[in-house]
């Protein structure tokens, strides 16, 4: 962040006051009120296209994981840009197709799909569920069967490799619940010849989140390939391999894997298969695409330590108590005063309500604008009501100005159900 003008995103204009996209975050937080999300549209833009072009020596589709960000204006963006999509429920399936994204660009994973899920997503047509156990296969043929159609699946296998992140977010070991051991994939596939209104047209892994190495990635991709060839010798017509999401942005001191560095890793291994490669970024397209503005309510010292009390919380931002997440933090007039060393907090009653533990910032007064960088993923999209406070709203910068593309919540809006 903070690179030169001409990148899209969040960078400081000549008179040092922070901007996204040549927009200074002070005018969208007089405009938007704070606390406020603020996503660069150029900067998702750019990171989806830079994967696109990453992948182009091979058949691709970069499906965007939209768990990370699911705004609509955000799937509509991507949509635009002829990006597929991976859901993990049927919120996530309606919103991706009703943002443009066709059904035949969509892939569903996750490990407990429901019947209902199954249905709607059988009735679309999608390019494959990525079917994470054998019962989940059985149930996509039931709702096929009973719907007249047939689907493709392709099966999430676990392939027992280390993505070497945060434990919370390693989905690709043999203890984790994802996926289908990797071991008994040629039996679960030989199992569904049988299944009459399924066909097993791919196969699909993720290994975990926040992968700045690439060799695990790449180990994936090897395991996945080996996998392919010997389902393609024994007569099954697979279409996909899908090596998953997981690429990191460099946050929380972990080292940053670009598009670039990510597409040699995994196309090396699958070099010469006849098959469509489908990766599922979601971090890498909209992490660093977004921030979360904040205002600073008070300052106080308690027992020798400095708190910078802000107006947003953990309901708004929970990645730093839940992983541990470091996200820079960055005034957004110019950084002017004595720097002091602070932790920076929410309003929340729990003491894992921080954005920061014994930070380093410039000097903080009551009043002052706070942009928390690099929260475009798992951001807005894992904020809660809990302390029973309004979601903050969500902006998107694009063509030099700002719209407000989610309203903040109003007290009406949490009482509404209770209400009805
Ligand atoms: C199946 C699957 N694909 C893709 C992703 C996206 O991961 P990331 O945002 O780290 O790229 C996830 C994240 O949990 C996932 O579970």
């Amino acid at each position: 962040m903070l690179s030169s003008p001409a990148v899209a995103g969040f960078f400081r204009d000549d008179a040092g006051n922070l901007t996204c996209d040549g927009v200074p975050l002070a005018s969208i937080a007089e405009g938007a009120g704070t606390p406020v999300y603020v996503y660069s549209r150029a900067l998702v833009e750019e990171n989806y296209l830079r994967f696109d072009r990453a992948l182009s020596a091979v058949p691709h589709l970069v499906c965007y994981a939209t768990k990370a960000n699911s705004n609509l204006a955000v799937l509509r963006a991507l949509a635009a840009l002829g990006a597929g999509a991976d859901v993990v429920s049927g919120g996530e399936l309606r919103a991706a197709v009703e943002s443009g994204i066709p059904p035949g660009r969509i892939v569903f994973s996750g490990v407990g799909k429901t019947d209902e899920e199954i249905r709607f997503g059988v009735g679309l047509g999608l390019l494959a569920f990525n079917a994470e156990s054998r019962r989940e296969i059985e149930k996509i043929d039931e709702a096929a069967a009973a719907l007249g159609k047939t689907a493709r699946v392709a099966l999430r296998v676990n392939p027992d490799i280390d993505p070497r992140s945060h434990p919370y977010i390693s989905t690709g070991l043999k203890h984790n619940k994802f996926g289908i051991d990797i071991h008994e994939a040629l039996d679960s596939y030989e199992g569904a010849r049988r299944l009459s209104h399924v066909r097993m047209t791919g196969i699909q892994a993720h290994i975990g989140s926040q992968i700045g190495d690439p060799a695990p990635l790449a180990e994936t991709a090897r395991e996945l390939a080996l996998l392919a060839s010997q389902l393609l010798e024994r007569g099954f017509a697979l279409e996909t391999l899908d090596v998953g999401g997981g690429i990191g942005i460099g946050e929380s001191g972990s080292a940053a894997l670009s598009p670039e560095e990510y597409a040699r890793a995994v196309l090396a291994p699958l070099h010469g298969l006849p098959l469509t490669i489908l990766v599922e970024p979601g971090r890498a397209i909209v992490g660093a695409a977004g921030a979360l503005v904040t205002r600073v309510l008070y300052r106080k010292a308690n027992g020798g330590k400095e708190f910078v009390i802000v107006d947003a919380g953990m309901n708004d931002l929970l990645r730093p108590p839940l992983y541990g997440a470091i996200h820079p933090i960055e005034s957004v007039a110019p950084p002017t005063g004595r720097p002091l060393v602070a932790d920076v907090v929410g309003p929340i009653c729990e003491t894992s309500d921080f954005f920061a533990r014994d930070r380093a910032l410039p000097e903080i007064q009551e009043g002052d604008l706070l942009a928390i960088l690099d929260s475009g993923a798992y951001g807005f999209a894992m904020s809660s009501n809990y302390n029973f406070r309004n979601r903050a709203a969500e902006v998107l910068v694009q063509s030099n100005g700002f719209e407000i593309v989610r309203r903040r919540e109003t007290f009406e809006d949490l009482v509404r159900l209770e209400r009805e």
